[in-house]
């Protein structure tokens, strides 16, 4: 089985927990590809048909990432379906600010909106993400060895 990571970041917090999943999908046999959305674009996502994991952190008041406006916005703007997609979410964020995990809740919104799958409901971490972390990725792994039979 294939999965791939796409992050979106400003200061490497989301693409350090990517490159934690690769580690982990290696040990479980999993390809994993890691691909930063700041280079990314909506229609590549469109043609993905295995599982997608989506790290995004939020910044300036509920926007995301600086690189990554395009590929939101894009996404935002888009009305033809993603059926084909298989996805979860895991929003990096900060409790301190109102709009705490917004972009990562706006592109878990708008995936679903377009048809996509959810495979794992969205989890929003904040500042202690690298402890909050490990319970996710048990969940996760637990996901995807109940759907795509894969070591967890
Ligand atoms: C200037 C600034 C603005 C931020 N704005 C928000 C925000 O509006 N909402 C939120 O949940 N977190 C916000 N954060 C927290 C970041 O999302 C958090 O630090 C995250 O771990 C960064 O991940 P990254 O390194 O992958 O970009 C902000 C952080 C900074 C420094």
């Amino acid at each position: 089985m294939k999965l791939t990571v796409l992050y979106g970041t400003e200061t490497g917090n989301s693409k350090g927990l990517a490159q934690k999943v690769a580690a982990k999908g290696a040990k479980n046999g999993v390809e994993v590809d890691v691909i930063d959305l700041a280079t990314y674009s909506v229609d590549q996502l469109a043609e993905l048909d295995h599982p997608t994991l989506v790290i995004i952190s939020t910044w300036d008041e509920g926007l995301p990432p600086p690189k990554c406006v395009d590929f939101v916005n894009a996404l935002k703007s888009r009305a033809e379906p993603l059926s084909n997609l298989r996805y979860s979410v895991l929003a990096l964020g900060d409790t301190e600010y109102t709009l705490f995990c917004e972009c990562g809740k706006q592109v878990d919104a708008k995936l679903a909106e377009l048809g996509a799958e959810c495979l794992l409901s969205r989890t929003d971490l904040g500042a202690d993400f690298m402890v909050s972390y490990i319970g996710w990725s048990k969940n996760f792994w637990k996901t995807l060895a109940k759907v795509y039979g894969v070591a967890a």
